[in-house]
């Protein structure tokens, strides 16, 4: 826990970026320093830099009862964004600030370790998979540096067009499939306990 909270520390002192000059609050994520399933997506909206927590808009609101469809919760999970503070009017990051931002994200993954890493959406589905598309490439796990990334949708794109939602839940069950088969192939085992266990064990980054 000491290292993500001087990761967020650096966060908060961080002005490589021209996002440092419009923030409130830097937001550098949420959630257990043991978790298994890391969710990274896109940057802070209005209420995330209000309350320097990521996730906690309507977005925020669809993602928990994702989570609470497959019996997970916040403190079971680490949420964070590509980036930590929030571009102006929501506009997407630019690459700049992204690029800029990326060391701080490298910092929480290689802290955390988690076995499974969720982009949500187009721009978190770039840093791993440049060039390719959500639609395509959605709720299909693949292994890289040592970690599975399994891209989702961002839960955004279910409260923008409502025709989304059934398949957002849906690839949340796929995603639930896809723990279970490794708790069966015992990824998840003695060493590396249950997903649930992320609880029990890890401490909560919970800055504000
Ligand atoms: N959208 C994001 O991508 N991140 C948040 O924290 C909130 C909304």
């Amino acid at each position: 826990m000491a290292q993500l909270e001087s990761i967020a520390n650096n966060i908060s002192s961080c002005f490589a970026c021209a996002l440092s000059k419009s923030r409130t609050n830097t937001v550098p994520g949420q959630g257990s320093s043991k978790a298994k399933i890391m969710f990274v997506g896109e940057g802070p909206g209005f209420n995330e830099d209000q309350k320097g927590r990521p996730f906690v808009g309507q977005a925020g609101h669809f993602l928990d009862d994702l989570l609470a469809s497959i019996e997970l919760s916040r403190e079971d999970v680490f949420i964070t964004n590509l980036v930590k503070c929030r571009p102006p009017n929501n506009r997407d990051p630019y690459p700049d600030e992204i690029k800029a931002c990326s060391p701080f994200l490298d910092a929480q993954i290689q802290s955390i370790k988690p076995l499974v890493v969720i982009p949500l959406g187009r721009h978190a589905l770039n840093r791993w998979f440049p060039g390719e598309t959500i639609g395509k490439v959605r709720a299909q796990e693949r292994f890289i540096d040592d970690t599975y990334v399994l891209p989702l949708y961002h839960p955004a794109a279910g409260l923008h067009n409502g025709g989304l939602r059934s398949t957002i839940y849906s690839d949340f069950q796929k995603l639930k499939t896809f723990l279970g088969s490794l708790e069966t192939t015992n990824e998840l085992s003695e060493e590396n306990p249950s997903l649930s266990k992320a609880t029990e064990d890890g401490e909560q980054l919970n800055l504000f």
